[in-house]
């Protein structure tokens, strides 16, 4: 190494110095610019504070990251930083599903975030087992079209899939590491729940990817998924199981199903549907599918709504199913952060919507939902690609969950026929068993006793000693 530096100093005296030299000082004035804006752009980004916010003592920052000039493509984040020592903390990117619904909507204000947001909508109150007492937290909105991410082209609503949110979520984090070069060489995690089952794995195959090629690889460490979309097939046949075996179902429904449907394809036949249908509209009764033994939708006598249920679909579901969840059959949708993210006060504080998006903030988009454009068939050939590249890839599941369920989860990493390193043994939080957990060669799956299918909102201690775990490499208590 030392050796070629002479060499190259020699060469550089001869050959290029005589003009090189003017290079370099412009070179260095640039790099100077450069670091004067990532320091004004950082600083731009900076929360002072969120309205009804109680004092905190990490730092929050937000704004936008454009991932496409000739389309006007800008993604929207948040980022709360660790609560104790941010700098020696990995960087955790959370991705919700859908997909189109809002990491800001779900992940940061109902499950794994610092805040919570009141029933008045007027104010914040503190998670105390929120994920950035373990790690910084980036709360992305992807692709755009959700949330406050946006899209100048309009059409980019009517055409956007699995693709694009990898590329795009990709481009967002080299730019973004590039805002905030505190980051830079940071050990970074990819996390997310539900239809982010595909967004994680594609992202990091995209990171891995892009590593090869660049001077300034992303330090990609690990991936963790919840109740996550997998494989069409073998999480629809445990799907079907799940209700079949929970009693949700009779036989006959669940040998019709098992009978009539393909599992595979995006549109099924009309006689598979009009099973999925007969099961969903006379045999599961009025349940939160999210999490069947949570009480239903209660409506208050203010006509306020308990329970925080919201609308979300997939993909690869009949359409019937798809289209029965998203116009609302729970009429418990959560409706606080729809409010306060509306807000002029908090949008001015959070610096998003700068540029007057012609529609209003909602948790999911419909729009870009409907229009999925496409969707892999199965990511698991991604498993086996995080596992060769020795990434940490931990896969959990809230046990109660119709709708990502913990049988369609088993089905589909069976696929992998990983070698077991630990066998199954229950996992302990607080003395309780916080749910089972096998290791494997390359993956580690834990389940979440009780937990529907947004685990951080039912089960936030067994879901932060989950996170803990992951983060520290360690393998969930015995105890
Ligand atoms: C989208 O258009 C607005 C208005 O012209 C502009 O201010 C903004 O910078 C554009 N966004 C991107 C990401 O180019
Ligand atoms: C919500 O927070 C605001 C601001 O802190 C407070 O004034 C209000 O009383 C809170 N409402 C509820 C129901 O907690
Ligand atoms: C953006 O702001 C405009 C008003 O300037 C508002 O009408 C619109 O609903 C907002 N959209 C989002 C996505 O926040
Ligand atoms: C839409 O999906 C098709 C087929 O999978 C793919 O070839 C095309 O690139 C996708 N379009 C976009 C904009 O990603």
């Amino acid at each position: 190494m030392a050796r070629r530096v002479q060499i190259l100093a020699v060469w550089l005296v001869v050959c290029v110095l005589p003009f090189g030299l003017q290079v370099r000082a412009s070179h260095g004035v640039k790099e100077e610019r450069e670091k004067r804006q990532q320091r004004e752009e950082e600083a731009r980004d900076r929360i002072v504070e969120l309205p009804g916010q109680p004092k905190v003592s990490f730092q929050q920052f937000s704004g936008y990251v454009t991932v496409s000039r000739v389309a006007g493509r800008a993604l929207f984040y948040w980022l709360t930083e660790a609560v104790h020592e941010p700098l020696s903390r990995p960087l955790v990117v959370w991705l919700n599903g859908g997909p189109g619904c809002s990491s800001v909507a779900y992940g940061a204000s109902e499950e794994i975030g610092p805040f919570r947001i009141n029933k008045t909508a007027s104010g914040l109150y503190l998670n105390k087992f929120s994920w950035n007492t373990v790690a910084n937290l980036l709360f992305l909105e992807t692709p755009a079209g959700v949330g406050f991410s946006y899209s100048n082209r309009s059409s980019d609503l009517l055409d956007t899939g699995d693709r694009r949110t990898a590329k795009d979520s990709l481009e967002f984090l080299i730019r973004w590491l590039d805002r905030f070069p505190r980051y830079k060489g940071r050990e970074v995690f990819l996390t997310g729940e539900s239809y982010a089952g595909h967004y994680v794995p594609q992202l990091a195959r995209e990171i891995l990817i892009y590593n090869k090629r660049s001077k300034n690889p992303i330090n990609l460490r690990g991936i963790m998924v919840g109740n996550a979309v997998t494989d069409n097939y073998y999480d629809n046949v445990g799907t079907v199981t799940y209700w079949w075996s929970h009693a949700m179902i009779s036989d006959r429904t669940y040998k019709q199903l098992i009978n009539t449907c393909d599992f595979r394809r995006q549109k099924e036949t009309d006689q598979c549907e009009s099973m999925y249908s007969y099961a969903m509209d006379k045999e599961f009764g009025n349940i939160d599918q999210y999490n069947i033994y949570a009480p239903p939708c209660h409506i208050n006598s203010d006509g306020s709504a308990t329970a925080t249920r919201h609308s979300m679909h997939l993909p690869h579901r009949p359409y019937s199913m798809m289209f029965r969840k998203l116009s609302g059959y729970d009429p418990c949708t959560e409706k606080y952060a729809e409010i306060y993210y509306n807000r002029p006060d908090v949008q001015k504080a959070l610096h998003a919507n700068i540029t007057r998006i012609p529609y209003k903030w909602t948790a999911c988009s419909e729009v870009l939902n409907r229009n999925w454009n496409d969707t892999e068939v199965s990511v698991l050939p991604i498993y086996k690609e995080m596992i060769a590249a020795r990434l940490r890839v931990w896969v959990f599941s809230g046990d109660v969950d119709s709708v990502v369920p913990v049988t369609a989860t088993r089905f589909s990493l069976a696929r992998l026929n990983l070698p077991t390193k630990i066998p199954w043994y229950p996992w302990y939080v607080k003395k309780q068993v916080g749910g089972w957990t096998e290791v494997y060669e390359g993956l580690t799956f834990a389940t979440v006793r009780g937990a529907g299918h947004e685990v951080p909102l039912f089960k936030p201690r067994a879901a932060l000693q989950l996170f803990r775990s992951f983060i520290e490499g360690n393998h969930l208590p015995k105890s």
